[in-house]
């Protein structure tokens, strides 16, 4: 019998562990992209989540599993380690390697499966971005990674950037602090694998023309020198002290970091200030959304959703000085109608907050074109109707004339009025992890999980009224809406032709 040390969870004894991880049963086996990788790896479906699975030495197994657990404890951004399998034997008794299995990061993407000819200049930088946060998140939290690449992180679209996650912390070790040379030695690491994954890309004339891979080194060594030093310096401010003080505050925060504590310091000769930040997390615009609506999305995700929902107090004035009631207003309106408005179908494509953050996208460049503002019920169906289906085919998309994607616009908003339809605040159906594994067709409708219960809800007596006399007259026609946003869909065939003939920027999957 296996032995595997890890989550409560029986039914992984009824994996085949007693087969070679290759050789396992294709039924098993969920297709998704994967990056290159020494060991075998695969993904396996169990229940209703998406395992990878690797094979290596029992020793690396466990060392890697401790690891990880560590890492996500400290809240650092890493993929959720499961169990270890060890003592596997074959039926005739022969050994096997032993199996670190982690869940599938939902929605992520290796960057191999970020092109699908030739990866772009654009692309590359902010990958490289994304990675430059994340060295600088785990070497806070004193971790060594000792194998940086692009290989051995994950990449998961977050509004108009990527954020990346460690999926291999074999190398990796754990410090109380790094020291200098440490961080330095493993930059210097993260920067000769990635000029090397890149100068592999340019060989296999997989990487757009004029870019060249040690400016990208470079880039990823300036991000990442910038943003330590934004984090950690000590500065000394002698004028303006409280101003300057809470300038470096909201300056972190911007970068989405929170303060969690600040070590200030009177100079020698008592006419100045040594400020330094001592503590500091990452997700400060993710923990404000989280607080005011439950909703657990990556940070510039937050950051966008948060913009949209400032933007609707600046026009509900009446509840525009309460917040937390304003995000509870928004989240039952707008946040849960659009997103309830993607056919079921579709769901796989993206992540709920970053399918918000294409409608707002695509209602702005709607705007544009009107030249006047469409309202985001119309905005949504024209999105679910003319660009979700053609994801990941973004030329497709471009390839649509402005005139044709707008012609409609007229037609939509007197279908779709300007509300959506409202529905008990308390129903929990959100739909958080979208599309882990393929729906299948008998699946139930998505959840969006509320993570934390305590949603405001609304207790104004007048302002109630108010909201029932706005439903009495928008409810009948917004719940035809809704429903035909599903039907508008189903009559749009995805060109298959064209999609096999993309080269778009960012195939997605
Ligand atoms: N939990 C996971 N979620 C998504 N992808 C994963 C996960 N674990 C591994 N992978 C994929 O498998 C690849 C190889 O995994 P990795 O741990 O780097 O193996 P190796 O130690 O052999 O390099 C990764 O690049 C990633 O694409
Ligand atoms: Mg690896």
């Amino acid at each position: 019998m296996p032995h595997i040390t890890g989550a409560a969870d029986a039914a992984l004894m009824e994996l085949p562990w007693e087969i070679p991880l290759s050789a396992w049963p294709e039924e098993r086996i969920a297709a998704l992209p994967r990056g290159l990788s020494r060991h075998v790896v695969r993904f396996v479906r169990h229940g209703a989540t998406v395992l990878a699975v690797k094979e290596t030495n029992r020793e690396i197994a466990y060392r890697e599993f401790e690891m990880l657990r560590e890492l996500e404890k400290m809240d650092a951004p890493c993929v959720h380690a499961v169990a270890v399998v060890s003592r596997r034997r074959t039926p005739s008794g022969e050994e096997l390697s032993a199996a670190l299995i982690t869940e599938h990061l939902a929605f992520s993407l290796p960057y191999r499966a970020l092109f699908s000819t030739a990866l772009r200049k654009g692309t590359l930088n902010r990958l490289i971005d994304a990675l430059s946060v994340l060295l600088v998140r785990l070497h806070l939290h004193g971790f060594y990674w000792g194998d940086v690449s692009l290989s051995n992180a994950l990449f998961r679209r977050d509004a108009s950037e990527f954020s990346a996650y460690l999926v291999d912390a074999e190398t990796g070790d754990l410090h109380e602090t790094l020291t200098t040379g440490q961080r330095s030695y493993d930059l210097e690491i993260a920067t000769t694998n990635i000029i090397g994954e890149i100068l592999d890309l340019q060989a296999n004339e997989d990487l757009d023309e004029g870019i060249d891979p040690f400016k990208i080194g470079e880039r990823l060594e300036s991000r990442y020198t910038q943003l330590w030093a934004a984090l950690t310096e000590t500065e000394v401010f002698d004028t303006n002290i409280p101003y300057r003080v809470s300038e470096r505050v909201r300056a972190l925060n911007e970068m989405g970091f929170d303060v969690g504590e600040l070590d200030m310091l009177t100079t020698p000769d008592g006419t100045g200030l040594h400020i330094r930040p001592k503590v500091v997390d990452a997700g400060f615009h993710s923990r404000r959304l989280m607080r005011l609506t439950g909703l657990d999305v990556q940070e510039n995700q937050a950051r966008r959703l948060l913009n949209d929902l400032d933007e609707y107090r600046a026009v509900h004035l009446e509840i525009s000085d309460d917040e937390a009631f304003a995000a509870h207003e928004w989240l039952t309106s707008i946040f849960e109608p659009t997103i309830r408005a993607v056919p079921r179908e579709l769901r796989g494509k993206l992540e709920p907050a970053q399918v918000f953050h294409e409608v707002l996208d695509h209602r702005w460049f709607l705007a544009q074109s009107a030249a006047e503002d469409v309202p985001m019920p119309v905005a949504t169906a024209s999105y679910v109707k003319n660009v979700l289906p053609l994801r990941p085919d973004e030329r497709a998309v471009l390839g649509r004339s402005l005139a044709e994607m707008t012609a409609e616009l007229p037609a939509l908003t007197d279908e779709f009025g300007t509300t959506f339809e409202r529905r008990d605040p308390f129903e929990n159906d959100n739909t958080y992890a979208w599309g882990e594994v393929p729906v299948p067709d008998n699946a139930e409708p998505p959840q969006v999980q509320r993570v934390s219960t305590k949603v405001p809800a609304p207790e104004r007596e007048p302002l109630s009224s108010e909201i029932k006399e706005r439903d009495r007259k928008a409810g009948v026609a917004s719940a035809v809406a809704v429903e035909s946003a599903i039907d508008l869909e189903s009559a749009v065939e995805p060109d298959e032709e064209s999609e096999e003939e993309s080269d778009s920027e960012e195939s997605g999957f």
